[in-house]
């Protein structure tokens, strides 16, 4: 790495459709800040780059849920997410948002010069078009049973019950998210970068060139590229987003994985005229901070586009982080089912470091990690307070009471002493190795053991006891506690800057160089400030307000799951039996006129053909559902709907907001089968 002139640090974009959550800040921007952090230390040249992903489906389902327009929404979650990545000390040299105007024009003549260079291929498709809504329908906006594991409330693009990546048309029973309604399949013509014309290139580039990637980063790559890159979409058919920059698209845009990755160039442009140097120059060194479901964009997709465009450098690398749960279970933004960062600023205030110090602790790095509140207040109280805080504090105190508040001087070294003197470095040592290897948990615990060995020196050399009968000897060891704390003021910088400015207040130093740290980081005879407490206990109280708020959304999420109908009353197993259900099969089908709901359908009971009328046309054609086979109720007295004798009912699965599905054997039976 010290080939490298200068770093350019990215975070993925959140996307501007709700605040940033815990796991987002584990994940991504509190190791990005604090690699920023650590090599500003050191002396090095980096920008860290950040920005809002405002365009997209999710922003667009959002907009229309609260009936305002995607711009009202993007506003008002930039800003919420802008000012409270600043509140917690995230030290962007940009954060931008890809509705800025540089970015559009940007990614418009990327997508442009991709295009006249003939590096995409043009290509028709079949794609589900909402005729009511009068749209081609994104992924996101279908939804429909998963083919995989049956969850009913699959998208077109993933089933987050079983994790698996669909095509909208796996889905059974695709609906529309707008309407409701069932969607034909319409031809449409997108742009792709065909992904397999670089798999050779990728496999190479990642596997060969690049063996210090994370293992899981390598691992996800490995099995992308074993399953054969197909082309991929870069274009949809949307209302919001960049327009496709040639003639006749109207009504298509930029896929927002395409434009979203340029984003990182186009703020560093708005940043900086010197933009070209951090993305051309091979003296740079780029750095993406992901999470794991980001991991194929920025190894595969957004590389084969710099590829394909020519001029900017790839990433070095990409240290992806697993995922954050929330107390044992998955964090959802649908489901609220998170602590957020703006509400935390607000409950905890002056805790910032106290955030971020539990995140890097337990950073999802290897394997998915769960954040508790018991947890975060044992790492406040035990190791905050009483190992980091509480080192600080004694040799303070201890250097107002025995050496009028200044800096001692220091004398004759012992063996002891020399112990601590030598693992100041050693220490330090390790702490870079890990964060050079993007560590953090690691790094972290150890610039904790330079506190812990401070306390154990203090335990150790008990200088209260001999004030009376060796002053120097006391000189001495507040000499190197002091080394020690102005050494730690540095050291923990990039995981806690509050505290650190804090604790420099109390010492009255201006910030320690990182290579300044050591058994000479203060001098002796240094008037020290006014010391107060580095940080401060948490209380059952605090802990128990926001494990009670957590249980609360709990109750609210398992109410939301049960809306089921309540049960009826008992029946008898006589009453049951009296109900005499069949399998038939649908042989014909129209629309009732004049009205929504209503389908006459003609039912092959096994027995007899008769017809039944039934609610399912706003949900089904009669296309699709002549030749089905069916559940029916066939002794269900005769009624009349809009003068048409229906005799019996179909049986169909309602889900509380009115969705039907039918209710039918797992395989083929005869028609009349009984169903007991
Ligand atoms: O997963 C997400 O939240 C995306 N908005 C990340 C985009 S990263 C980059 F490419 F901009
Ligand atoms: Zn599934």
């Amino acid at each position: 790495m010290t080939d490298f002139k200068r770093t350019l640090i990215t975070t993925a974009l959140p996307y501007a459709n709700g605040p940033v959550h815990v796991g987002h800040l584990a994940g991504v921007y509190v190791p990005a800040d604090i690699y920023a952090r650590y090599l500003r230390l050191k002396g090095e040249e980096v920008l860290l780059i950040g920005g809002s992903d405002e365009h997209g489906v999710p922003i667009a389902i959002k907009a229309r849920k609260e009936g305002v327009t995607p711009r009202e929404i993007i506003d008002r979650y930039h800003h919420i997410i802008k000012e409270s990545f600043a509140a917690l000390g995230i030290s962007f040299d940009v954060y931008s948002r890809t509705s800025s105007p540089t970015h559009h024009a940007f990614a418009s003549a990327f997508f442009k010069k991709l295009h006249d260079e003939g590096k995409f291929i043009q290509r028709a498709s079949m794609q589900f078009y909402d005729e009511q809504a009068g749209q081609f329908l994104p992924d996101r906006y279908i939804t429909g049973t998963c083919p995989r594991c049956g969850n009913e409330r699959a998208y077109g693009d993933q089933c987050e019950a079983c994790g698996s990546s669909l095509n909208a048309t796996d889905l059974v029973h695709p609906l529309s998210a707008i309407t409701g309604n069932v969607p034909e399949l319409r031809e449409t013509t997108h742009w792709f970068l065909p992904l397999d014309d670089y798999q050779e290139w990728l496999a190479k580039w990642i596997l060969e060139e690049h063996p210090e990637w994370k293992p899981n980063v390598a691992g996800q790559c490995k099995s992308w590229l074993d399953s054969g890159l197909q082309p991929r979409a870069v274009t949809r058919d949307l209302d919001w987003g960049i327009p496709v920059p040639l003639d006749g698209c109207e009504g298509k845009v930029l896929y927002v994985w395409f434009d979203a990755p340029i984003g990182y160039i186009s703020a560093t442009k708005e940043l900086t005229p010197e933009w070209e140097t951090y993305w051309k120059d091979p003296g740079t060194r780029i750095v993406h901070f992901i999470g794991k479901d980001n991991i194929v964009f920025h190894c595969i997709i957004f590389p084969a586009m710099l590829k394909a465009e020519g001029s900017f450098n790839l990433p070095d690398n990409v240290p992806a982080n697993e995922f954050l749960n929330l107390e044992g279970e998955k964090i959802s933004t649908t489901r609220d089912w998170a602590i957020w960062l703006h509400e935390y600023l607000v409950d905890f205030k002056d805790k910032q470091d106290v955030l971020r110090y539990v995140l890097a602790a337990i950073a999802p790095e290897t394997k998915d990690s769960d954040f508790t509140w018991k947890d975060f207040q044992a790492r406040n109280n035990n190791e905050l307070v009483a190992i980091y805080g509480n080192f600080v504090n004694r040799a303070l105190v201890l250097a107002r009471k025995y050496h009028d508040n200044r800096v001692p001087p220091r004398g004759i070294i012992t063996a002891r002493d020399r112990e601590l003197l030598d693992e100041i470095p050693a220490i330090i040592a390790r702490v870079e190795a890990s964060l050079d290897a993007f560590h953090f948990r690691d790094a972290l615990r150890e610039a904790m053991s330079l506190a812990r060995a401070g306390n154990k020196y203090l335990a150790d050399t008990e200088p209260w006891k001999i004030a009376g009968s060796d002053p120097a000897r006391v000189e001495t060891i507040l000499n190197i506690c002091l080394q020690v704390a102005a050494t730690l003021s540095t050291l923990m910088e990039p995981f806690m800057p509050f505290s650190s400015a804090r604790l420099r207040g109390f010492m009255n130093i201006s910030p320690v160089a990182w290579k300044s740290m050591g058994d000479a980081a203060i001098h002796a005879g240094h008037p020290l400030g006014e010391a107060g407490l580095l940080f401060e206990k948490i209380e059952d109280d605090a802990i128990r307000v926001q494990v009670e708020r957590l249980e609360e959304k709990k109750k609210r999420l398992a109410a939301d799951t049960r809306q089921a109908a309540p049960v009826k009353p008992d029946i008898s197993i006589d009453d049951f039996a009296g109900m005499d259900i069949r399998v038939g099969t649908i042989v014909a089908a129209e629309k009732v006129a004049g009205t929504r709901k209503l389908m006459k359908l003609t039912v092959d009971t096994g027995t007899d053909r008769r017809v039944i009328v039934s609610g399912i046309a706003e949900q089904y054609t009669p296309d699709e559902v002549t030749g089905r086979q069916v559940c029916v109720l066939v002794n269900l007295s005769p009624r009349v709907l809009k003068g048409i004798e229906s005799r019996g009912m179909i049986l169909m699965a309602e889900s509380p907001d009115g969705k039907l599905s039918f209710v039918a054997p797992d395989g083929k039976v005869a028609p009349g089968t009984v169903v007991c």
